[in-house]
């Protein structure tokens, strides 16, 4: 009986944790930065920084334009992973410092408790 209980348990942490790398799948930046960056920045419109500049900016502050800064309205509705997804596809290539590297994981991470809601 007792090990009944204990498979049940194990058998509903093993869905469970599928279910979380599901929704924790890195978002196709490249497709998002086609979808609703590149009628803009690919060539740049004027006053905008084009892929070749962006790419020269740090990880994070391309999430933080995106969060809070110039482009907030042109991401609404985007998620954390979604920012985090193009900002990556933006700055790869790009020599990353060591910090930023982890900046993806930990973007990846937190939002997963939104999706649970
Ligand atoms: C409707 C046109 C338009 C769209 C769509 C758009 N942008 Fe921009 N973006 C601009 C313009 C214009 C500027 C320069 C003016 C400004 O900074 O306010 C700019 C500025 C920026 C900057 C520099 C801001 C700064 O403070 O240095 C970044 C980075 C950026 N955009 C990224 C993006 C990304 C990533 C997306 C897609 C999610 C996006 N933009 C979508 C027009 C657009």
């Amino acid at each position: 009986m007792k090990l009944k209980v204990l498979l049940a348990a194990a058998a509903a942490a093993a869905l469970a944790v599928p279910f979380a790398s599901v929704a924790q799948t890195a978002p196709d930046g490249e497709a998002l930065f086609n979808a609703r960056c590149k009628m803009c920045h690919e060539p740049a419109m004027s006053g905008a920084p084009d892929k070749a500049k962006m790419a020269t900016m740090a990880h994070a502050q391309l999430v933080s334009v995106l969060t809070d800064g110039a482009m907030a309205a042109m991401s609404d509705g985007m998620s954390a992973e979604e920012k985090a997804a193009v900002a990556t596809f933006l700055t790869k290539g790009a020599p990353a410092p060591a910090a930023d590297a982890a900046a993806p994981a930990a973007a990846t991470a937190a939002p997963a408790a939104e999706h649970q809601h």
